[in-house]
């Protein structure tokens, strides 16, 4: 086998280990959101907002380049750690010459959120019970949550759009008021939920049928 086809081999088989690897390790795949999602989701909001618009795991780009295109003069922020997907979105950040979007290889785990005006997503139930987890700890003022397919556990939305998809694919938006936005709970009291706590959560956060 010619030595460039090897190392293109090598290069392909890495990259999509690296792929298998980082979903097994977030527990969601790259995959992106659809065309009908996308522009759900970019209808659902009302511009201009004051701070950022950030993706909680921008993947290939698909969502934060619709965005940055949408709103040029808004700062739009990606956070993505499957290393190949940044890469692609990277490149595809300045072949569009898209000076408003900034895009970190990085957990959102860790990030400052406090600063956005917007935060989007497209997860999965244990990943929205983290982010709600995130949201309760850190965030102090009101914020709009828009969320691909997932629930954000114990909030109740203020909008939901289905799309006319096979699944029908919800579009759930949620205003974000820490003190107001929650289903109080029994105890009344800040500790970390408990392991069925979260069980529980995350059952009312998967993918609701027909
Ligand atoms: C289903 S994709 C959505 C991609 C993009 N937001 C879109 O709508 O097209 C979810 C992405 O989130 C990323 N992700 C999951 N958990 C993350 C985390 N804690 N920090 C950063 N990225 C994460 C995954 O690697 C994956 O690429």
């Amino acid at each position: 086998m010619p030595l460039l086809e090897l190392i293109i081999l090598v290069f392909v088989l890495l990259t999509v280990l690296s792929i298998v690897w980082t979903t097994l390790q977030t527990g969601i795949s790259p995959m992106m959101s659809s065309g009908k999602a996308c522009q759900a989701m970019l209808a659902s909001i009302e511009m201009p907002a004051n701070g950022p618009l950030i993706d909680l795991g921008s993947g290939w780009g698909t969502l934060v380049i619709a965005l940055a295109r949408k709103h040029p003069r808004q700062q739009v922020i990606g956070y993505e750690l499957s290393w190949f997907p940044w890469l692609v979105s990277i490149i595809r950040k300045y072949s569009l010459r898209l000076d408003n979007l900034t895009l970190y290889r990085k957990a959102f785990n860790n990030a400052e959120l406090s600063n956005a005006s917007i935060l989007f997503c497209y997860l999965f139930p244990g990943g929205m019970v983290a982010l709600h987890k995130k949201l309760k700890r850190e965030l102090l003022n009101e914020i709009l949550i828009v969320s691909n397919t997932f629930a954000l556990p114990s909030c109740q939305p203020t909008k939901v759009t289905r799309l006319k998809d096979f699944y029908r694919t919800p579009i759930y938006v949620y205003y974000w008021r820490p003190k107001f936005s929650f289903t109080p709970r029994k105890n009344n009291d800040d500790k970390p939920y408990s392991k069925n706590e979260e069980k529980h959560l995350i059952s009312h956060s998967t993918r609701p049928t027909k």
